[in-house]
């Protein structure tokens, strides 16, 4: 199956078993906005849950906050926000349709990649075991100038986007001969800066001052909130600020599903630190990181760190944290060595002072900042596009069939145990299973089924990647034992109805999580 069905599958996947839908559905959906249905939710809040776990449970320098969406408009001018969170907006004249110049440039540079990948996939099959893939991209004609006119275009990219060259990003698209999708043809505008934020208006009164805007990141919350935070809850440098909250961002160009939305959810992690000690601190955080991704099962080759080519305005070091969607590796997480740029700026307009006093060093300063960035919605899809799978695995007949499971990690599952009477039919069987049920929901998300033969129900559990299934049947009248069925491994057993709740607790509590990666977690 092609990357590109493969998606479409869990897009379709994502509808079908109520874990994302259109936003707006009923009058055609909104572009890049989206709904999450009572299973999303549910895998959803397990993701913010274990982000916060991590970060404030697990650290005692960590603390979290909840600011509000709209903050004082100044915030945005003193975070450069106003001025400079701008994309490059080119339209198409005879398709009318609009683009992000240096998006267009990407997507021409991941065609080159794809060629180097096709080539090193050919060699493969064609030198079997004795293929050398290292050696191959060292040498082969082909893929070195292929690389080099990859890192060419990347660098003169880079270069025009930190330099606001409208113009050379303009030539760059035309020198390369990029066509529009819609309509083929190269008749471009210029280029022009697009401000990401939405604005609206505070109260009745309409003018520039009184224009509030949807914050484009949860991170100015945390900055503003500095010596409030710091004060109370009597933390010393270094220590560490966390949110979860949404954020808004008109994007010019919103695709590939929830990757890129209008309006999405931030898990920010703003780590005050003494100047001097950033890139410490950074190397830190860029480790700490990958291991949180790959402690929930996400495989190294899945994941990478790539350096940013173009800073952003507050940046003086930043590296994504990749991961391989279904339409290639890109940007999960960023973690970003912010300098004093925030504080110092609203030191600046605010005009009251922004310092830390640090006992050890007896000296007054304002802390530098490294911050770990990551949209739950991407998270989200991480999540889904590794777990969702099709394989062929034998029937209650011992007959090969195929299912589709989601071996999501037990910990965010949004069911954990699915509770299933044999026969519908039977009072006796469905009221001792109603009774399980009605124990177990106490202590973690359960559902209960009774619909359709077992077979299809395990399906459907499978579907939604429930870990645990519980099976009350005759003998479970007789002796109080039921059947449990491991979703990955298929395996049955036969339990007592008390050992239910410790054996399923134990597989998909987030503490087991921490308590077997606490030396990767913390
Ligand atoms: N405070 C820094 C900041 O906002 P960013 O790289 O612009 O940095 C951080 O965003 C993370 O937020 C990204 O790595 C991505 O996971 C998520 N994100 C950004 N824009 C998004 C969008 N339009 N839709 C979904 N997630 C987005």
């Amino acid at each position: 199956m092609s990357q590109d069905d493969k998606f479409k599958k869990l897009v379709a996947h994502c509808k079908e078993y109520g874990f994302i839908f259109q936003s707006s559905e009923l009058y055609d959906g909104l572009g890049a906005v989206y709904d999450y249905g009572p299973n999303g939710s549910e895998l959803k809040n397990n993701i913010k849950n274990y982000w916060w776990q991590s970060m404030v449970q697990m650290h005692e320098n960590i603390v979290g906050i909840d600011a509000a969406i709209f903050m004082h408009p100044k915030t945005w001018k003193a975070s450069g926000h106003v001025d400079a969170f701008n994309d490059p907006l080119i339209d198409n004249k005879d398709s009318k349709k609009r683009y992000r110049a240096d998006v267009l440039v990407e997507d021409y540079i991941d065609k080159i990649e794809a060629k180097i990948n096709k080539e090193i996939t050919k060699a493969q099959k064609r030198f079997g075991d004795a293929f050398d893939e290292v050696q191959f991209r060292a040498t082969n004609p082909r893929v070195l100038a292929n690389v080099e006119k990859m890192e060419t275009i990347a660098k003169r990219l880079a270069t025009a986007m930190s330099d606001g060259d409208l113009a050379d990003i303009k030539a760059l698209v035309e020198e390369l001969g990029i066509a529009c999708p819609v309509s083929g043809s190269r008749n471009w505008t210029d280029v022009r800066q697009f401000n990401l934020m939405f604005s609206t208006q505070l109260g009745n009164v309409a003018g520039e001052e009184d224009k509030l805007y949807l914050r484009p990141e949860t991170a100015q919350g945390i900055f503003v909130n500095f010596l409030n935070v710091q004060k109370t809850s009597r933390q010393k440098v270094p220590f560490g600020i966390a949110q979860i909250g949404k954020a808004f961002r008109n994007e010019i160009v919103a695709r590939q599903f929830i990757f890129r939305m209008r309006e999405f959810e931030q898990m920010e992690m703003q780590f005050f630190v003494r100047p001097g000690e950033e890139m410490k601190w950074y190397d830190y955080w860029k480790k700490a990181r990958m291991k949180w991704h790959q402690a929930i099962n996400h495989p190294a080759e899945k994941l990478r760190y790539h350096d940013h080519d173009n800073l952003a305005h507050y940046a003086n070091a930043a590296v994504d944290i990749q991961f391989e969607f279904p339409f290639g590796f890109k940007e999960l997480e960023g973690i970003h060595s912010r300098t004093d740029f925030d504080l110092k700026q609203h030191q600046e307009l605010s005009g009251r002072k922004i310092q830390y006093f640090d006992p050890e060093l007896q000296e007054n300063y304002i802390p530098y900042v490294v911050e770990t960035s990551i949209g739950v919605d991407r998270m989200f899809l991480a999540v889904m596009s590794h777990a969702l799978q099709e394989e062929v695995v034998p029937d209650a007949d011992g007959k090969d069939s195929s299912r589709v499971v989601l071996k999501i990690h037990p910990a965010l599952a949004p069911v954990k145990c699915a509770v299933l009477p044999l026969l519908k039919n039977k009072e006796e069987l469905t009221s001792k299973a109603r009774a399980v049920f009605d124990k177990l929901k106490f202590s973690f998300n359960c559902q209960y089924d009774e619909k359709d033969a077992i077979g299809r129900r395990y399906r459907r559990q499978d579907a939604i990647g429930t870990p645990y299934c519980i099976t009350i049947d005759f003998d479970t009248l007789e002796d109080d034992t039921v059947t449990i069925r491991e979703r990955d491994t298929l395996e049955q057993k036969r339990i007592s109805i008390n050992e239910i709740e410790k054996i399923v607790n134990e597989g998909v509590d987030m503490k087991a999580l921490f308590l077997e990666k606490e030396d990767q977690l913390v």
